[in-house]
Parts: C-alpha cells; structure tokens; sequence
C-alpha cells in the first residue's frame, strides 16, 4: 500500500493529466478539502460544476452533490468515489411517495432542496439549497401555497422566517437531529463567551438557543467577520477544519450529538470518502453518475430556475 503523501502526489499527476477537478464539500475530512481544487457548500459547488473547463468532475461529497453536477453538466464525466456515499435526507423521500404527495396537496408550487435524489428535483418547480432557500420564497408573490421537501427542520425555519403558506415534507438527516440541546447548554456554561451556531436542518429547540443559524458556508462567514473568538459549532464537524484554516486564532467546539463516542458529529456518508478511494476513482474513471436522460432533462428546470434566482439576488 502506497502512504498518502504518494497518493497525493498521483491524484495531483493525474487530475493534471486528465483535465479532472475535485470539488469537495466542507463535510469532508481535512487532507481531503486540502487537496480539492474547490472547497464550498452545496449552492457554490452546483455553481461551480455548472462553470468550469474540465473534462471530469469528482465530487468529493455525497450522491445528490454529484448527480447535481452531472445535470448541470451533463457534457461532462462525473464521478462519485463511493457510490454509497448517500444522504439519510435524501433517502427520506422517495419518487412514488412524494408522488403520491402532490397528489395529495395539489397547486401548490414544489420546492425542493439540493439534498433530494434527481428523480425528486425532477418533480420538482424550484431547487433551493441552505444558502438561499429563505430568499427563493421571498422571491415568489406572497399568495404562492408552497410545498417544501424533504427536510422538516428547514422548511420549519422557512416559515417561520417567511410566514408563507408551506406544506413541509416529513424528512430529516440523521447527523442534525441529533444535536443535543443539554450539552450545548453544558458547553455554553462553560464557555460563556462562546457563540452557538447552528445549521437550519438541527431541531426547533437548538435552533432558539442560536446566535446564528446558516449553511455552511454563512456559518463560515460569520465565524471570519464576526468580532468574538469562540463557536459552538452545531453542524457536521469537517467544517471546522476550513474554520481553523481561514481563522486559526478562534476556538470552535464542535457540539456533540446525544449519543457520542467522539464528542462530535460526523456524516457518515461523507466520511465514506477517502484519498484513496479519490485516487482510484480518477484512476479507472469510476464509480460514474449515470442519470437517464428524461430524468436529467427535467431536473435541469428547477435547478436553472435556483440559479437564476440566486444570480438575480447576488447570492
Ligand atoms: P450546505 O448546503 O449548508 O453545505 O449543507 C449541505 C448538507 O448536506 C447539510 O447537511
Ligand atoms: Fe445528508 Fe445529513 Fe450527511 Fe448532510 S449531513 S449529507 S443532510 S446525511
């Protein structure tokens, strides 16, 4: 088995050679997002997939990440090191349910987040990602009835931030409902100076305890431009290695979940991919995401219309 510097060494020779880019998400581990030509949330890395050169795109991230690149790239291979990197939000709606949901609510304009299958993006009218689901609402007139899918701790925040008349899908991810709200109140004693944030999809209780609530990358804007020098940190722990990079001098604490071994909250999705998966992915140019070319060419629609909204709004 070859060290990691080497792997490194020929992951670097070969993206070269091959005209690949890696683009990783911040829930990666540390040597991973150190080696990515691009670093971000889920809104910058669609962006990004949907504007580059390069012949092969590896998601460094999980499934719904990677089929979002390839529909909106779809001239392009992309490659996913583990196909069994999911998402348990994701894996909360399924096509013939959600179906049979909108049957069951109809009229109502569907807007469904990033972390959807392409199946579900296809039934879809508007993608909308942590970073910008908020302001794709506002964007809509105020009468618009509303579906929102799958997660019911962001479509909570949503209307409670919007007031708009929103059905909410009854999904959620298994790393944010975890949080627990006693150790963060334990942390914050301890550490009264510290600032708790928090990503949307935790729950209501851990949400109100909250300085600020954000994806992942406004939690990373807030932690660079905000005055204090300690964080609580309620969301997947791979984000505090980019934290520590961009601000070294501050303390982040990650905040644990109620069952913890490690004292943080990992995605164990995420946590499938490694160096050495990446490298025999650009190696034998698989695991490959195939999307069937109907699906694909619907769920290009709702996608485009989130980009276009973001790009109106400057987001
Ligand atoms: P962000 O878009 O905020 O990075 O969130 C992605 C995600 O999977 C959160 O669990
Ligand atoms: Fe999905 Fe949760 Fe992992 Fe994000 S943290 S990828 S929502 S399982």
């Amino acid at each position: 088995m070859q060290s990691t510097e080497q792997n490194i060494l020929n992951i670097k020779r070969l993206k070269a050679e091959k005209n690949a880019i890696i683009l990783a998400h911040y829930y990666q581990t540390g040597d991973i997002q150190d080696i990515a030509d691009f670093v971000g949330d889920s809104l910058a890395l669609s962006q990004k997939a949907a504007s580059n050169s390069a012949a092969i795109i590896i998601l460094a991230g999980v499934k719904f990440m990677a089929e979002t690149a390839k529909i909106l790239a779809p001239e392009k291979k992309v490659l996913l090191p583990d196909l069994n990197a999911g998402c348990s939000l994701a894996n909360s709606c399924k096509a013939e349910d959600f179906e049979k949901f909108l049957k069951e609510n109809p009229g109502r304009t569907v807007i469904s987040y990033v972390n959807t299958t392409a199946e579900i993006k296809a039934l879809s009218d508007i993608i909308c990602t942590s970073s910008n689901a908020v302001q794709i609402i506002e964007s809509l007139p105020t009468e618009e009835k509303i579906i929102f899918a799958p997660d019911r701790n962001l479509g909570n925040y949503i209307l409670n931030k919007t007031g708009r008349d929103i059905v909410i899908w009854n999904g959620s991810c298994h790393v944010h409902e975890e949080f627990s709200l006693e150790a963060i109140l334990r942390l914050k004693k301890e550490n009264p100076d510290a600032k708790i944030i928090v990503h949307p999809e935790c729950k209501l209780p851990v949400r109100m305890v909250a300085d600020f609530i954000g994806s992942t990358s406004s939690l990373l804007q807030f932690t660079k431009k905000d005055k204090g020098n300690c964080y609580i940190v309620a969301t997947e722990v791979g984000i505090i290695h980019q934290m520590k990079r961009e601000n070294p001098g501050k303390t982040y604490i990650p905040a644990p979940p109620i069952d913890s071994s490690c004292g943080c909250s990992e995605c164990s999705f995420m946590k499938l991919i490694t160096i050495e998966k990446i490298l025999n992915c650009l190696k034998n140019e698989e695991p490959e995401i195939i999307i069937d070319n109907k699906t694909l060419i619907r769920a290009q629609k709702p996608i485009h219309r989130m980009m276009e909204i973001s790009e109106k709004l400057g987001l």
